[in-house]
This record gives C-alpha cells, structure tokens and sequence, in this order.
C-alpha cells in the first residue's frame, strides 16, 4: 500500500480535525479535492465519488447510454471497465487490445461498430493512456462518445494531455493500491463539459436538484470527508510519486530488457507512463511467479482472465475470440513498483528474475 503508515502528522491532524468538525459527508475538503484534482487534470469540473466504479456507472449514465446500446471496451482490464455498462443496461462490445501496449488496438475498433454502438470506452491500463488519436477520430466519424477509464492513470499523459482530459470524461479509483488514494475507497470524475457535470453531480446524488426534490434518477456515490483530506495530500505528493515509480520502472527495463524470454513495457512517443503496475510478459509465468513467492517478492497478476471469458460474461452467450488478449492473459506478471522500494529491492527483484531464467 502506497501510504500506509506514511501520511504526516499535520495531514493526519487534518483528519482529527475533520472528524471532530462532524461535517463528514462530501463537504470542505471534498470540494477541495475536485477544485484541486481538475486543475491538476486540466480540465474545468471535477466530481468526487465513492470509487472508481462508481465513476464509471455515473459516466456512463450521465452519457445517457442505456438498454440497447453498444459501447467498445477492452476485454482485458479489470471487471469493472464493462460492468459499468450492464449497470445502465447497456451492452461491452469487447475488442482486441495492442500486444505491446495491453491498451485497445484501434485497428480492431471500425469493424466492431454496428448501428446499435454509441461509445468507446479505452482503459490507460497500467499507467499508460490508450492511443486516443486514432480513437477520437473513428468515435468522430461515427458520431460516439468517448469516455476514459483512467482508474488507473493518474498522472499519465498523452500528447501533451492529461489522462481524463482526453474525451468527454475520464474516471479515477482512489482504491489502496492506486497511484492516488484516500485511506480508503474513493473516486473521481473529470470533464470540461458542464451540462455532463452536472448530471453526473445530480445521479451520485440522489438525482437532488435541491433538499430532497428529485429531479433524475440517482443514488448516493458521494465521497466522504476524510477522504478528501487524504486524497488532498496525495495529489500534492503524486507527481513526486509517479517520477519514483518511474524510475523503478527505468531499472527494470534496463536489466530485464536483456532477459530473451521477457517482454517490458514499451512506452511510445508522446505519452507519459505513470507505471501504476510495472508489468512484463515473461515465458513460463506461472512458474515465474511460483519462484518470487518462494523469494519473498510480491507479485500481480493482472489480469489472469479477460472479461470476456469470466465466468459470469461465458454465461451470457456470444463470446467473442480476442487472440492476442487471451495470449498475454497468460503471459502477464506485474512486479513490485511503489514508490517506497530502495534501489537494492529493486535489484534483488531483477537478480531472483535472471536466476530463474538462466
Ligand atoms: C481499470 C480499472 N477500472 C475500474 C476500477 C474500479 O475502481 P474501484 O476499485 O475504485 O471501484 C479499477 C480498480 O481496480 C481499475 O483498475
């Protein structure tokens, strides 16, 4: 876990503070926090929410896809990147993703359009943003709407642009484990788009235009109190953050570049990954994988099943055949990366690697 144990006294004095304040519900400092994370974002609005999936749900609704509607997702992402679709009764359309980048491969996307489709949804997976380019121009020649999951991409920039700032709105998980957190569960929506904003303001409330008048449909997804305070403090330290991981993530390359059965992450031009999970392809991961749990070495991972052949998806009927995702499904391993790792982790990580390989 990023902060665990390491949020400083003042912030944690905040929290105190907060806490005896008994304002604890989506008030001064999570009004804070959207102020603060939609300048960091560039973009004029930000909502915070109770999580990550619940940015998604109250994206996609405020979007107005509903029952009937088709939107292209990635099939390998975590669940939650389609689930936000069922939730509005609309319908993932999985497409195949780019082998080297693990993002949607735009190439796929044109032949996956029907009449019924509205929407593309790109995950920046890992930290890296999807190729929005080419994205934003197949989604303008058919008239969709783009919408972001950047769950795990804070930071991440593409063409001089913010994830979340690349489309309509992008969506934001403050889960532990994220390059951001809240000490807890958390979430964040961004857009320039004002009428969006405010219904997605209005759905993760209770659809209260004012006290207890209901003017939409809605529920509560609001963000509480220290929540924002945590959150506050771990935008100030993310940039900061995101370099270390960088770094780390420089390290592993340089060595794990010249291990023949491992595959790093490419990072193309124009774009600024923020290594929310350093994940390689390696041969033989499973045993890989049994070799660092025997070294003492954490590992993900991520993920080991796509969507589209989970269990509840398999159930649904019309699976599709997405090759290259269910390929590296079986190839991927994400290594320990957080910010907190000495130079000499890193090094063990690499030297258990290349001994198991040689
Ligand atoms: C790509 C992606 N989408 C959506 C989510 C959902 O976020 P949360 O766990 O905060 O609901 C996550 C979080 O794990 C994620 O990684």
């Amino acid at each position: 876990m990023q902060l665990a144990g390491m949020i400083p006294p003042p912030v944690l004095a905040q929290v105190q503070e907060s806490l005896s304040s008994g304002m604890w519900a989506d008030s001064k400092h999570v009004h804070e926090l959207e102020e603060a994370f939609a300048k960091y974002i560039g973009v004029k609005f930000c909502r915070a929410v109770s999580n990550g999936t619940t940015a998604l749900v109250a994206m996609v609704c405020a979007a107005g896809l509903k029952a009937g509607d088709e939107v292209i997702v990635p099939s390998f992402s975590f669940i939650a990147s389609a689930n936000c679709l069922l939730a509005a009764g609309a319908k993932p359309k999985f497409v195949d993703i780019d082998a080297a980048t693990f993002n949607l491969d735009p190439s796929h996307i044109s032949k996956a359009i029907t009449p019924k489709t509205k929407a593309i949804l790109p995950v920046h997976l890992y930290g890296l943003c999807a190729d929005m380019d080419p994205i934003r121009e197949i989604a303008e020649k058919h008239h969709l709407v783009v919408l972001e999951d950047a769950c795990q991409a804070h930071g991440a920039i593409y063409k001089g642009k913010k994830a979340g700032n690349l489309s309509l709105a992008g969506g934001f998980s403050l889960y532990p484990t994220k390059n951001m957190i809240c000490g807890g569960e958390g979430g964040l929506v961004t857009t320039n788009d004002e009428a969006f904003i405010n219904k997605v303001r209005l759905y993760v409330n209770h659809g209260q235009a004012a006290k207890y008048t209901h003017t939409a449909l809605g529920f509560n997804f609001r963000l509480h109190e220290v929540a924002g305070v945590v959150a506050k403090y771990s935008l100030s330290v993310l940039d900061e953050n995101n370099r270390k991981r960088a770094v780390i993530a420089k390290q592993y390359s340089e060595e794990l570049g010249k291990v023949s059965q491992i595959k790093i992450p490419t990072i193309p031009t124009g774009r600024t990954h923020v290594f929310h999970q350093y994940t390689i392809r390696a041969q033989r991961r499973d045993q890989l994988a049994e070799h660092l749990q025997n070294n003492d070495i954490g590992y993900g991972i991520h993920y080991g099943i796509p969507i589209h052949m989970q269990p509840f998806y398999k159930n649904m009927g019309n699976i599709p055949s997405l090759p290259v995702s269910e390929q590296v499904a079986k190839e991927v391993i994400s290594l320990p990366v957080h910010p907190f790792l000495t130079v000499e982790q890193v090094d063990f990580v690499i030297a258990t690697i290349k001994a198991f390989y040689s």
